[in-house]
């Protein structure tokens, strides 16, 4: 009565045919679920949650010159400049002996990176976090996480302050939505706006049939639910290069060789940052953060001989795509050489799909140079110390997560204290 049958498919032909064919939509139940929480609409029918394929277009289509590339790069000063802001608290804490946990870390500075790109805002959460409008969007994540790993939360006596304090979070993000829209509006009847996520709300409001709550969902999803995925994914990649010696000094080179002199990671240092890139590849191949893909088939699937029904509910799933022996030798071991092009074949599509499929790659570049920015920085200017008495292990609700975040010691590059955790 309770429980929903999925097949969970990890066969490299049928994973293609899911995901890469396009006729296979989103699960109705699995999106309606996920845009509510404790019965507040927080990303309602925003575009990771649509179900209505032709809505859904629309909306992509929509935004389409914010994943453009020209826009990114447009970007990519401002995004260094929130970097550098977010190096001088870094610095403040390398004193050898503070324990970090990066999740925590990494989520405001994200943000703060993010916010700036959609919105044109200065959040500076990482400094400064009394202001409510930062407080609600925190809650709001880590609420989820409750949420996800405590199914009781939604029921339970004891966690009425939770819900109720997230409903509130979640009334006060959209409400700000609604006034930072009021303004952009004001702002493109003077003419002279930048053409930003905002920008894009308000031509979204002018679609037929898209009322103000479907245009705040959207505002949800760029400003909190991107936001789950990419300060894991960089906690990750930090803990585990911090845990191989060579993968760090690899790094760090490459980051020297790259960005001389000038502290502006630019559009050539990224692309020139090939090292930085394969190990990004290799984290979202060992810990892609979206565990599991839903799909559900709109006809027969074939794998492996056995047919799986039009109308099944079916997971694909990154991470078990990703450790599976037969496609990746030794896969519990974080080698970035794998995604190093020398000659031998780069891992493909069907075992290795952390963002879903190609297609999806493009809406991804932010995250992904928001990450490369932000480490580029960090190795120019720290020595990471990874804190060796935690476990290594990782949660998973609502998506991977390194236990308690990753935790790491900070020291200046240049001006050392002693490392008091040696071991
Ligand atoms: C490393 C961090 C991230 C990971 C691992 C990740 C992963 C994914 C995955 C697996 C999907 C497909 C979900 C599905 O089809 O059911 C997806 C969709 C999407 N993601 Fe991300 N994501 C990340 C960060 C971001 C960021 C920062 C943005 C903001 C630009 C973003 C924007 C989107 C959009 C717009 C879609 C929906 C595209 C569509 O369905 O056509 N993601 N993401």
């Amino acid at each position: 009565m309770f429980h929903r049958p999925f097949v969970v498919v990890v066969d490299p032909s049928a994973v293609r045919d899911i995901l890469a064919s396009g006729k296979h939509k989103r699960c109705k139940t699995t999106c309606k679920h996920e845009g509510y929480i404790f019965g507040a609409r927080w990303q309602g029918s925003g575009l990771l949650t649509d179900y209505n394929e032709a809505r859904l277009a629309q909306r992509l289509a929509i935004f389409e010159p914010v994943f453009h590339k020209d826009y990114l790069m447009a970007c990519l000063p401002e995004m260094n400049k929130v970097a550098e802001n977010v190096m001088r608290q870094f610095t403040f804490l390398a004193d050898g002996k503070t324990l970090i946990s990066l999740s925590q870390q990494f989520e405001r500075a994200i943000f703060d990176m993010l916010c700036k790109a959609f919105f044109n805002k200065d959040m500076d959460s990482i400094t400064c976090q009394r202001d409510e409008v930062k407080q609600a969007a925190f809650t709001l994540l880590s609420s989820r996480r409750k949420e996800k790993s405590d199914p009781w939360t939604n029921v339970s006596f004891y966690r009425r302050d939770l819900r109720s304090s997230t409903r509130q979070a979640c009334a006060l993000l959209r409400k700000t939505g609604a006034s930072w829209l009021a303004e952009r509006e004001n702002q493109v009847s003077r003419g002279n706006v930048p053409n930003d996520v905002l920008t894009r709300l308000i031509e979204l409001s002018r679609v037929k049939g898209i009322v103000q709550d479907d245009v705040l969902d959207d505002f949800m999803v760029f400003m909190i639910a991107t936001l789950e995925h990419t300060p894991n994914v960089l906690s990750f990649l930090v803990r585990e290069a911090c845990r191989r010696p060579d993968v760090y000094k690899k790094l760090n080179e490459e980051v020297d060789k790259v960005i001389t002199g000038s502290s502006v990671v630019d559009e050539k240092a990224l692309s020139d940052l090939s090292y930085m890139d394969s190990v990004l590849r290799e984290t979202l191949r060992l810990y892609p953060s979206e565990v599991e893909i839903v799909r559900i088939t709109s006809s027969k699937v074939l794998s492996k001989g056995c047919v799986i029904p039009s109308g099944t509910p079916v997971i694909v799933s990154p991470l078990l795509s990703g450790r599976e022996e037969s496609f990746f030798e030794n896969p519990m071991e974080f080698n970035p050489e794998r995604f190093v092009k020398n000659g031998h074949s780069l891992p493909n599509s069907s075992v290795y799909f952390p963002y879903a499929d190609e297609v999806r790659e493009k809406f991804h570049r932010f995250g992904e140079v928001a990450m490369k920015v932000l480490l580029s920085k960090m190795l120019q200017k720290l020595t990471i110390l990874v804190f060796p008495d935690q476990t290594f292990g990782e949660t998973n609700l609502p998506c991977l997560r390194p236990d308690r975040g990753g935790v790491v010691v900070f020291n200046s590059r240049f001006a050392p204290h002693k490392y008091i955790y040696d071991v």
